[in-house]
């Protein structure tokens, strides 16, 4: 931990394996903040049983995607690779905050809204109480700079209102956090519905994009992509599905729109539609390979997680012991 570095946190959910949008927009970021900040990443699974799980599937995918995190380049030794709910100050801290968070607040959470409108029969409390625990995450580790995506830009919200509520009442306990939002950071959109953003739960195959794909996967799928009834490769209004897969050749080769607008000029949405599910099959190879490679040393993939959990709980404990002297609490 370096004092003269600004905390950066984020984490992403186990629920399914991480699809192009999560890498462009996430994984991949991450890795280039690695020197400049100290950096926790992490898997939320205590997050993802708001929404009911297998647990096979989950522990698999828990597995997955952490050895992801590392096969994308995170390196263990530099940043606290972390799954959630192996620091138990998580759950303990989000109950503390929710006694400081109101009701009114979190019914005006446009995601419970929405994922209690999609599961009815689930509308669990955990559900309700999500952006409690994502705070707890945030201000456990003193995150100055929160990556995240505009949807979780309300979450972010309500973790800096808890933070002004709680120091106005205790003094400095938490640091303010604040959004950190890159420009280059694509927006994936749905392969097949170009308006929607890329999901983890769409139920088209055709429409996501894994990160562990193959190659062939990758390349049909993009040759399936919507697009329009005109031939220009151009990003005009209405060409969801051009800009989108301009966007996405764009992360992937680094070329501008302009540049990808000549490239292409005079040629047809398949010869386009190829150049991308190749460019994009060849920016994740060299993740895939070293995904392989990691998974077939479990032993190595489990002692990062622990040792991630130990850097973790170290670092958290600290905060938590400060909140609960605060609060009144009998420590020792
Ligand atoms: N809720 C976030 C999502 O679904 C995941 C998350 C959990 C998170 N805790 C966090 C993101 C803390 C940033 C910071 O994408």
């Amino acid at each position: 931990m370096d004092e003269q570095k600004k905390n950066m946190l984020s984490l992403i959910q186990p629920t399914n394996t991480p699809h192009l949008g999560n890498y462009l927009g996430a994984m991949r970021n991450w890795v280039k903040m690695q020197n400049e900040y100290n950096c926790f990443f992490g898997i939320a699974d205590l997050h993802s049983i708001t929404v009911r799980q297998d647990p096979v599937k989950l522990r698999a995918q828990i597995k997955e995607s952490y050895a992801l995190l590392i096969a994308a380049g995170l390196d263990p030794e530099k940043s606290v690779l972390f799954v959630q709910g192996h620091n138990p100050t998580h759950a303990e801290l989000s109950w503390v905050l929710s006694c400081y968070t109101q009701f009114g607040e979190l019914s005006r959470m446009t995601q419970f809204k929405d994922k209690s409108a999609k599961h009815p029969d689930n509308i669990n409390a955990g559900l309700f109480t999500y952006p409690v625990l994502m705070a707890a995450d945030i201000l456990l580790y003193q995150a100055n700079y929160v990556p995240v995506g505009q949807d979780q830009l309300q979450h972010l919200e309500l973790a800096r209102n808890i933070v002004q509520r709680f120091n106005g009442i205790y003094g400095d306990v938490f640091t303010m956090p604040e959004g950190y939002i890159t420009k280059s950071t694509a927006k994936v959109m749905s392969l097949q519905e170009p308006t929607k953003k890329m999901s983890k739960s769409d139920e088209n195959a055709n429409a996501s994009v894994w990160v562990l794909d193959d190659r062939d996967t990758i390349i049909r799928k993009f040759k399936r992509a919507v697009t329009d009834s005109e031939t220009e490769i151009c990003a005009r209004e209405g060409k969801d599905g051009i800009i989108n897969l301009m966007s996405i050749y764009s992360a992937a080769t680094d070329k501008s729109f302009e540049e990808i607008e000549r490239e292409f000029n005079g040629k047809g949405y398949g010869e386009f539609k190829l150049a991308v599910g190749e460019a994009v099959a060849d920016m994740l190879a060299p993740m895939q390979s070293e995904f392989k490679r990691i998974s077939a040393d479990k032993s190595y993939v489990e002692q990062c997680m622990k040792d991630g959990a130990e850097k973790a709980y170290k670092f958290s404990r600290k905060t938590l012991s400060k909140v609960y002297k605060k609060v009144g609490f009998v420590t020792f």
